[in-house]
Parts: structure tokens; sequence; C-alpha cells
């Protein structure tokens, strides 16, 4: 059964509600995220001079140092994930420019590709070679595929197909990214956008709220559909104007 985060309607109606009530829950989920960022960032930067002034009161071979360290990393971690969510919460003031879809993405799959190769997934491109230059904001759009891609990419341990489709409906860019990895449990689906959401070992779980953010500051949409066992597809869309 294919699942998607808009299930609606025929007339669109309970799909536009369904999407309303989800941007409310981010934009709430957001703001709560905001403000406790922001009131761990003080004292967490406190700890960290702190510890970082007492790392430098022990030497190399000192048995404290190590425990040291742990804590630096983690702190320095904390930080990191801090920043991400300040960002996804409230993403930077976007710079908009007209930028060419297709090297944006090319760019991503060059990235990546030792990933690809060492995991045997094939990468199919089907660009529509029509589309216009796309007033987007490059670093944040790069991010916002990148993590979407990544995902298509971490659900294929075992290699598989990866495909990406660009075209124009109307006057939307549609990016269409297809993983025949394992899929995303229904009961999965509707956390998948949310802070933190992550089955995985290492995730942080803020690849997609931060997409969901930059698409909508886009005013574009995204939306899913998986089929366990059978992968899933992302569908980013966003104004030609
Ligand atoms: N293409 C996909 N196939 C299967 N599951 C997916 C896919 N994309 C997302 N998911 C599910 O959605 C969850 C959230 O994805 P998200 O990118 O937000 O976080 P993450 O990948 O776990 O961690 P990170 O923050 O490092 O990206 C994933 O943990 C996974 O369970
Ligand atoms: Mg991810």
């Amino acid at each position: 059964m294919a699942i998607s985060t808009n299930k609606g309607s025929p007339d669109g109606l309970g799909k536009r509600k369904e999407e309303s009530i989800q941007s409310e829950r981010l934009a709430f989920t957001g703001r709560i995220a905001a403000s406790i960022a922001h009131e761990i960032r003080n004292p967490l930067g406190n700890v960290s001079m702190c510890v970082q002034l007492l790392r430098g009161a022990f030497t190399e071979d000192s048995p404290w140092a190590k425990h040291i360290d742990v804590i630096i990393r983690n702190t320095e971690r904390i930080n990191f994930l801090i920043t991400e969510l300040l960002n996804c919460a409230r993403p930077p003031k976007l710079n908009i420019q007209p930028h060419d879809i297709h090297e944006i993405l090319e760019g991503i799959l060059d990235f990546i590709k030792t990933k690809t190769g060492s995991q045997q997934i094939e990468v199919s491109k089907g660009f529509n070679s029509q589309i216009p230059p796309i007033n987007v904001d490059k670093e944040q759009i790069g991010r916002a595929f990148s993590n979407v891609i990544l995902n298509a990419v971490e659900s294929m341990p075992d290699g598989g197909k990866m495909t990406i489709i660009t075209e124009i409906e109307e006057d939307f860019l549609v990016v269409k990214i297809q993983d025949t990895g394992e899929g995303i449990p229904e009961d999965d689906i509707i956390m998948i956008f949310d802070p933190f959401f992550s089955t995985k070992s290492s995730g942080t779980g803020l690849g997609l709220s931060t997409t969901y953010g930059i698409i909508a500051s886009h005013d574009g949409t995204i939306t899913v559909e998986s089929e366990r066992g059978n992968g899933t597809v992302f569908t980013i869309s966003l104004p030609v104007r």
C-alpha cells in the first residue's frame, strides 16, 4: 500500500487541511525547540570554555586527559545539535538567486559518488532539459536535496537503485527522489518530519525537519509515498517564478 503525508479527499480539501495541521504543528514544535535551544546555548558555552581551560592543565599522558576529551567531544556534539535545531526552527535569511537545479543535483551526486559506488547503488537521472533557472537559495536548497538523497542512499545498505526525476508541472518544478530501499513503516511516516525522529543508530533526526523548513521557506512542498519493502519516493515542488 502506498502511503503519503498528504493523503486526502479527491477534492483536495482533506489534503490541504492535513497540510495546514502539519505545518502548524511544525511551527509550534519549532518555536518550543528554538526557545529550549536558545536557553541551553549560554550555559553550554560556559561549560565548553571551562572544560577547554581545564584540558590545558593536563598533559597528554595524564589519565584525566581522556575523560576531559570525552566531555569536550560531547559538548561539541550538543552544540552541533543545538545549532542544527535552531537552523531548522528558524532557517537563516535566504539569498535567492536564479540557479540551474541540475547543476545543484549533479554537485550532490558527485559529492556522494564514492558512497553510492561502494554500496552498489545505481543512480538513474531523468532530467528535463527544458527546466529554466529556478530562484532559490543555492546553499539551503542543496542542503534540502542532500538530506533526502542521503536518506535514500542510507535506506539501501545492500545496494539498489536511486532515480532522480525533474519535470515541470504547471508553474512548479517537481523533483522526485526515488529509492528501492526498505521503505518507511506506516506508523513512522507521520513522524519523519518531526525534529529528532530517527530510526538510525547514529542519526540526529534533523535531516527531514530541516528540509521541510527550507522547502516551506521557498513556498514549496514536500510529500512522501512509501511502500514497505518496495522503496520510497519523496516529491519536492518549488515554484518557478
Ligand atoms: N528514503 C527513506 N527510506 C526509508 N526511511 C527513510 C527514508 N527517508 C527517511 N526515512 C526515515 O525517516 C527518519 C528521519 O529522517 P531524517 O533524515 O530526518 O533523520 P535521520 O536520517 O535518521 O538522521 P540525520 O539527521 O542524520 O539525517 C529516518 O531515521 C528513517 O527512519
Ligand atoms: Mg537523514
